[in-house]
């Protein structure tokens, strides 16, 4: 399978133009200073002139003609594995929720098409923290619920890796775990008390994934979305008022107190490439690496077609790889605005760039990425469904997004 990666690799090293304009966006200091996430963390595209472009593109030329992306009947698909094309370089996988299983067409096309899987929501805190039982035990209980094992079992049984997602989040965690008495309306714990929850909690996911799973979680994330966007504050999260900026390093110890030495642990984040943002999430990861408690950072990735540029994407993930740990992608979408072909199209095109300048990165040593997660299969699962951000239709077949990541398409 490395000659579908070699025969693109003799493609993209023809592109001299393309090339040249990657390497002067290395060394392009340009800061991106617009702000243009949502609430939901996910990027919202801002009118094209507040976008900085570090070069013009071969697509922003009026001779440049946009590739045509051939898209096959689904049967040619098969065989030709994403996880395959960039063996190798780094892992790719999908997330799936517990409700994707036993639908074969969607199971097999997983097998198919990727060799990691990571849980949409059944291993976040919500989906384990149990309240009665931590309400009548007087301490933090963690109860893995079928949906969350189910995904695990499966993964294992088709000899998948998981990547664990997530410990430490400001969403999807109760309010409750932070009250006295894990009651809803609970005064905020002390620190002390807070800390030994935490321990508590990140202890037991890890040890009963280890032991019931011996192998198969292989990362964690640790900590998400501590920073906010625009400023690159602290967000102000319950994890925050009660432990301090301390809480990230909190969760890294523990986690590695708890974690096999072979486990790797990541801080993921979305919209990385916001300047204040990425200052601060590198303020931080300098401070974990100098402690030995980080392996990598994860971009979560959720992108739209209009916003961030290629370039600004590919520079993050270039600032993150120097600074000498792993850099996975860990969520990608990229949303466009219509279900048509002329939508789809231009999605197409920015998978397209993206891979081709995330591909030259890697084989030039400017990056480490390790792996590569896309945030679903189907459009029709995706959680910004409306926008149609994934590689695979409602009926799940290829679309030029696909292709795009591929690096198949036909020149016009
Ligand atoms: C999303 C899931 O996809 C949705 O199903 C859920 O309703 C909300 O969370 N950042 C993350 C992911 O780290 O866990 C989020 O997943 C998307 C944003």
């Amino acid at each position: 399978m490395k000659c579908m990666w070699k025969r693109s690799l003799r493609r993209w090293l023809c592109m001299g133009l393309l090339a040249g304009m990657c390497m002067s966006a290395v060394g392009c200091s340009k800061v991106d200073n617009s702000e243009p996430a949502s609430q939901d963390g996910a990027a919202a595209a801002p009118s094209p002139s507040t976008e900085p472009e570090a070069s013009p593109t071969p697509e922003a030329t009026p001779e440049a003609m946009p590739p045509i992306y051939e898209v096959p009947e689904a049967e040619a698909v098969l065989g030709t594995r994403l996880c395959e094309h960039y063996q190798g370089y780094f892992t790719v996988g999908t997330c799936i929720s517990s409700s994707m299983l036993g639908n074969e067409k969607l199971e097999k096309l997983v097998l198919e098409q990727f060799n990691t899987v990571t849980c949409e929501n059944e291993m976040k805190p919500d989906a384990l923290l149990n309240q009665m039982a931590c309400i009548s035990q007087n301490e933090v209980v963690v109860m893995f619920p079928k949906r969350a094992t189910d995904i695990l079992d499966w993964a294992k049984e088709h000899d998948l890796k998981v990547r664990g997602h997530v410990l430490v989040w400001h969403s999807q965690t109760p309010d409750w775990f932070f009250k006295e008495g894990f009651q809803n309306n609970g005064a905020l714990v002390s620190k002390e008390v807070m800390l030994s929850r935490m321990e508590s909690y990140i202890k037991q996911v890890i040890e009963y994934c280890d032991t019931n799973y011996p192998g198969l979680v292989y990362v964690w994330d640790v900590v998400n979305e501590a920073f906010e966007d625009g400023s690159g504050e602290y967000r102000n999260s319950y994890w925050y008022q009660i432990l301090g900026e301390d809480f990230i390093r909190y969760a890294f110890e523990y986690a590695r107190k708890y974690a096999s030495p072979e486990t790797k642990l990541f801080y993921n984040d979305f919209n990385c490439y916001i300047d204040q943002k990425q200052t601060a999430i590198m303020t931080v990861v300098k401070e974990l690496i100098s402690l030995g408690l980080i392996d990598g950072v994860g971009m979560q990735s959720h992108l739209d077609v209009d916003y961030p540029s290629v370039d600004n994407y590919t520079r993050t993930l270039e600032r993150f790889s120097k600074l000498g740990i792993e850099v996975q992608i860990t969520e990608l979408d990229v949303t466009t605005t219509g279900n048509d072909e002329a939508s789809f199209q231009k999605q197409g095109e920015y998978y397209d760039k993206l891979f081709q300048i995330i591909s030259i990165y890697e084989k030039l040593g400017s990056t480490n990425i390790t792996g590569l997660t896309l945030w679903g299969v189907s459009d029709i699962y995706s959680w910004r469904s409306s926008q149609y951000p994934l590689l695979f239709d409602a009926a799940l077949e290829p679309k030029p997004a696909y292709y795009g990541v591929l690096q198949e398409k036909q020149e016009q």
